[in-house]
């Protein structure tokens, strides 16, 4: 890998591996000239690759047309020299402008393509940002709450803190912590418009000021490094088919010395009492539907692991059992309702499976919500909560 520090709001680099040339911060130069080493590096790129570049721009927050044109000019010789070679300019959905200037090229030679950052990017995504999951997400934090309310400040969690949130989902963990902890600032961020539709409504619903909802790729966060003091990640890991990409990003805007907190889950663990086979043979199946969309259910336990390799130290673990005795059973039933509404019905049904296996697998959330609503019943969800410090 070859970086250039340009001026200080502007890197660009050159990873060999991925065969990509990045360019990101705000370039507005005055003249050329102050392009030239980084013009320099992205021919020196060219030079080296065959088949694709990618050209990576998605945290290229501004560009002036001087500096368009100059890297367009590179590329579109490069076309025409080198009609071997392809080049994918990687654009950004958060950062709107780069798919529509950069989309002009894809015009001028046909081996230019454009690929915006969308859902494709992430396997499971699709199941999570559409809508479906907001009714889980909503009763899973008010169960999740009456725990992490006591553990949080275990994890760094004060009074007076900047925050961060990170895949926030519809907003309500940063709204009952804004009430609860009353940090100095709280940033929300999520890649789902309309679960930040629903956050920001609900916030001007109940007059709740001092949360910051942004619209952002966590994988790629325009946000600034080192400026937290707690960053929370809250069920999200998980989600992703490569979770040490988004920790490195929350590690990055934590301050040295703050914390990054994740909650997990392991679904295979989840549990019940009667009908326990049944309940068991099913979170099992969840767990395996999930790894076939390239997300890993059963992230929780391996939470120390992952922190411990992406470089935090003081590494605390701990875990908690969401159970039917814990609120009113109704709100247990509710949710396993709704990841059987969705697990057993857009996500199976995705996978191709057939009706006498969806049958069986809806029967397990069925038993689940059996077991929470019965008099002598017990239902538990367990969390595996973890958070590690940033090095000074
Ligand atoms: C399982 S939900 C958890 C939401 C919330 N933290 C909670 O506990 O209720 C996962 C969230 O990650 C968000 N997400 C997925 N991919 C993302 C990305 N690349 N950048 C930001 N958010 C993303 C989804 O939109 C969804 O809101």
């Amino acid at each position: 890998m070859s970086a250039y520090n340009l001026f200080p709001r502007f890197r660009a680099q050159y990873d060999v591996n991925d065969q990509e040339f990045s360019i990101s911060g705000i370039l507005r130069p005055q003249s050329i000239d102050e392009l030239a080493p980084s013009i320099a590096l992205l021919k020196e790129s060219i030079a080296r690759v065959r088949g694709t570049l990618y050209v990576n721009v998605k945290r290229l927050t501004q560009m002036n047309n001087t500096a368009f044109h100059a890297f367009s000019r590179v590329i579109i010789d490069a076309c025409r020299a080198r009609p071997d070679l392809r080049f994918v300019l990687v654009t950004s959905s958060v950062v709107g402008w780069t798919t529509r200037k950069f989309g002009r090229l894809n015009g001028i030679e046909a081996n230019i393509t454009v690929q915006e950052y969308d859902s494709d990017f992430y396997p499971g995504q699709s199941f999570l940002e559409e809508g479906g999951f907001i009714p889980i997400l909503r009763t899973q934090t008010k169960m999740t709450w009456r725990h992490e309310r006591t553990i949080l400040p275990r994890h760094g969690m004060q009074p007076g803190i900047i925050m961060a949130d990170i895949c926030c989902g519809i907003g309500d963990f940063a709204v009952l912590v804004q009430k609860e902890f009353q940090p100095s600032r709280i940033v929300a961020l999520d890649h789902s418009r309309s679960s930040l539709a629903y956050a920001r409504s609900v916030a001007a619903a109940f007059d709740i000021g001092g949360i910051e909802y942004t619209y952002g790729d966590a994988s790629e966060m325009l946000l600034d490094q080192d400026q937290f003091d707690l960053v929370t990640c809250r069920h999200s890991l998980q989600v992703f088919n490569k979770p040490e990409l988004i920790l490195k990003e929350l590690f990055r805007i934590c301050k040295p010395g703050g914390r990054v907190y994740i909650t997990n889950e392991k679904n295979s663990h989840c549990l019940g009492e009667p009908r326990a086979d049944s309940i068991q043979w099913t979170y099992n199946e969840v767990a395996k539907l999930w790894a076939h969309f390239q997300m890993d259910i059963e992230l929780g336990p391996k939470s120390r692991r992952y922190l411990v390799e992406a470089g935090f130290e003081d590494i605390r673990v701990e875990s908690f059992v969401v159970t039917n005795h814990d609120g009113d059973p109704q709100d247990f039933a509710d949710v396993v309702a709704a990841w059987e509404n969705v697990y057993a019905g857009e996500m199976a049904t995705k996978r191709g499976d057939p009706p006498a296996f969806i049958r069986r697998f809806r029967q397990g959330f069925q038993d689940h919500i059996f077991a929470a609503l019965h008099p002598k019943g017990y239902a538990g969800w367990p969390i595996w909560v973890a958070s590690g410090r940033k090095p000074l």
